[in-house]
């Protein structure tokens, strides 16, 4: 079992789910920083307006969902969805919102270890949404291609820092802006981790994103106001990134479609 689960639940105890706030498939976590985080970076932009609506009439299963936004868009949008998290709250509080959006057939949610529990059946997507970088990379991502079916994809949105410079700077000065995250339990996915995807899978497509925006500039810049600021910026970092590959050391969040 692990430990930080007590947490994820203490983490998901205090939240009131509403389907009136659901924002179309953008993440749900419950600090009012995330959920600014949540609107205005242009990488969650990105994976809700531009990747999840390609994704229809597919067996979905969706790891470390938290209270599940991104499973309950896809099970609007005509999938099957299966959402498991480690975080009995977090299951319950999805489960309450798929019941008020009538998408019980479509969706349910079930508290399950993927470091540990078994899980049969077999899914065309598999997404984590922010959560891979919480698990044991090798044995997780593992798990997840033996559950995806012949030319399934797999679909991440995780902190990345492939610069080891900037990782031991992490380290060293722990940033701790939302609350609710105790320090050391957040991690970027290195350089040796993203290979690690890249060799698993047949096809794998990767989008950088907020150089600049990263967390702790983008903190000040909602502090001030400016918060259509950082989504204008990051797209023009992401445009960016995408053209000169040298610059993605600097970048501290990544989008990843990857097929088996
Ligand atoms: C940063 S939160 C992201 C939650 C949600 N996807 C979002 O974007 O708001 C990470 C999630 O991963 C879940 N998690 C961590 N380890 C897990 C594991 N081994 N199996 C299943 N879920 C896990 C946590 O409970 C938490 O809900």
């Amino acid at each position: 079992m692990k430990k930080e689960i007590k947490t994820w639940d203490e983490i998901f105890e205090g939240v009131d789910v509403s389907i009136d706030d659901l924002r179309g498939g953008g993440f749900a976590f419950p600090s009012p920083l995330s959920q600014l985080f949540e609107r205005y970076f242009y990488s969650q932009k990105f994976f809700t307006e531009k990747v999840l609506p390609g994704v229809t009439g597919k067996r979905v299963l969706c790891i470390g969902g938290g209270i599940d936004n991104v499973g309950l868009f896809l099970a609007i949008h005509g999938n099957a969805v299966l959402s498991v998290d480690i975080s009995q709250n977090a299951v319950d509080k999805t489960n309450l919102l798929v019941r008020q959006a009538n998408m019980c057939e479509r969706m349910k949610a079930v508290r399950l270890d993927w470091e540990n529990d078994a899980l049969g059946g077999e899914f065309d997507v598999i997404v984590t949404p922010w959560s891979l970088h919480h698990m044991a990379l090798k044995m997780s991502l593992d798990r997840i291609h033996d559950t995806l079916c012949k030319g399934g994809e797999y679909m991440a949105i995780e902190p990345v820092c492939l610069s080891k410079t900037l990782t031991r700077m992490h380290e060293l000065f722990p940033l701790q802006l939302d609350p609710l995250i105790p320090i050391g339990m957040e991690r970027h996915l290195s350089a040796e981790d993203l290979e690690a995807i890249e060799n698993r899978f047949n096809r794998v497509e990767v989008h950088f994103f907020e150089m600049f925006t990263r967390y702790s500039v983008s903190f000040f810049l909602f502090r001030l106001g400016l918060r259509r600021t950082v989504t204008s910026i990051g797209k023009m970092e992401h445009a960016l990134l995408e053209k000169l590959p040298f610059l993605r050391v600097l970048a501290s969040n990544m989008v990843i479609i990857a097929s088996k």
